[in-house]
């Protein structure tokens, strides 16, 4: 009797340790403890043993159905941990990294660096100067003297007295004038700062300054330069013209106008159906000027132009409403 119990156990035990799945764990409780389960038909037959043997054959049957009980739990909680464990997600090493998102340049960035490339190949130095500016560079110097009706062109940011937003980059002309005997041949892209909002003016806005001084520079020079630098950041098709204007520190004075790239001039949105676009301003500078700067009038002469960087970016990318540039919506920027 004692060895039929200990088979029983030593069989059962073995076969709790190895069970693989929930399903078989659940097998063998049914298969020793349930109702007709190898252990509960062995208990059933205690009341008949000899009643001396009775006793020991009750707490035996107890015990190993104690045991048995733990082992199947043990079993089970065992299995219960191992799916857990192998239900964790899992790094797969082999996967190709996630790359980071990558910035990109604003299209007036981008613009700007297009331009002074094309001014670098033919032979122009790019410069730069403060945003800030003192009132003699940016007006007296370029011979718009206080309570010039010139000062009315351009509406200003005063930030003291004497000093202003800059409203255009020409008085890094003078700036460099200033510093250097000729020749110059500079370009300087920086911002301007204007009193001014619409569809092709915003408060702040880019400029590229271009400056040549030497003997015997011509409009003819500046007109070749200008159209080759049309040319360069367009296309060959690109026709320009130069409409007679003024500017104080240069005479005589042209606006240029660029045929509308996006209708190639049969009149849109972005040229306001002109058919044209103003993009420079330009002439010869002016010999009150050189004199500001103690260039020798006589010997010298020069040209200048100053370019909106965003009526380039306008052209070149097919925007009618210079805004967008500055509303920073990330869906359009993602464009360039
Ligand atoms: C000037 O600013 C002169 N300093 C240009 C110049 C330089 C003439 C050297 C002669 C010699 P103007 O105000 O026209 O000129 O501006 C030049 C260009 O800047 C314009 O053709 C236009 O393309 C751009 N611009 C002017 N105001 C704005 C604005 N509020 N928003 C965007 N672009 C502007
Ligand atoms: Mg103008």
């Amino acid at each position: 009797m004692r060895s039929e119990v200990e088979k029983i156990e030593k069989e059962a035990l073995e076969a709790a340790e190895g069970a693989s799945d929930l399903e078989e764990v659940k097998a063998l409780r049914a298969r020793y403890l349930g109702r007709k389960g190898v252990l509960t038909v062995f208990l059933r037959k205690i009341p008949g043993l000899p009643s001396e043997e009775r006793p020991e054959a009750g707490r035996l049957a107890n015990q190993t159905k104690e045991k048995l009980e733990e082992a199947l739990k043990r079993a089970a909680r065992d299995i219960e941990a191992d799916l857990a464990e192998s239900s964790r997600e899992t790094l797969d090493v082999t996967l190709p990294g996630r790359p980071p998102a990558m910035g990109r340049l604003h299209p007036i960035t981008q613009t700007t660096y297009a331009i002074c490339e094309i001014f670098q190949r033919l032979g122009f130095e790019t410069v730069e100067g403060p945003d800030v500016e003192l009132d003699y560079y940016n007006f007296e110097a370029l011979n718009i003297p206080r309570d010039h009706p010139a000062r009315d062109m351009q509406d200003t940011f005063y930030i003291s007295e004497n000093t202003v937003l800059r409203t255009h980059t020409s008085p890094i002309q003078v700036r460099v004038m200033e510093s250097q005997p000729p020749p110059v041949c500079i370009i300087a892209p920086g911002k301007a700062y204007r009193v001014d909002s619409d569809v092709s003016h915003t408060p702040m806005f880019h400029q590229v300054e271009g400056l040549m001084v030497q003997e015997g520079v011509s409009f003819g020079d500046l007109k070749g330069i200008l159209t080759t630098f049309v040319h360069q950041i367009f296309d060959e098709e690109t026709s320009l013209r130069f409409r007679p204007s003024f500017f104080p520190f240069t005479e005589p004075s042209a606006e240029v106008d660029i045929r509308c790239v996006i209708c190639r001039g049969k009149g849109c949105r972005v040229c306001s159906h002109t058919g044209w676009l103003e993009v420079i301003g330009a002439g010869m500078v002016h010999p009150a000027v050189f004199e500001m700067v103690g260039y020798d009038t006589d010997r010298y002469t020069g040209f200048a132009f100053g370019m909106g960087i965003e009526r380039i970016a306008m052209l070149k990318y097919g925007i009618e409403d210079i805004r967008k540039f500055y509303e920073n919506d990330i869906r359009f920027l993602r464009q360039f």
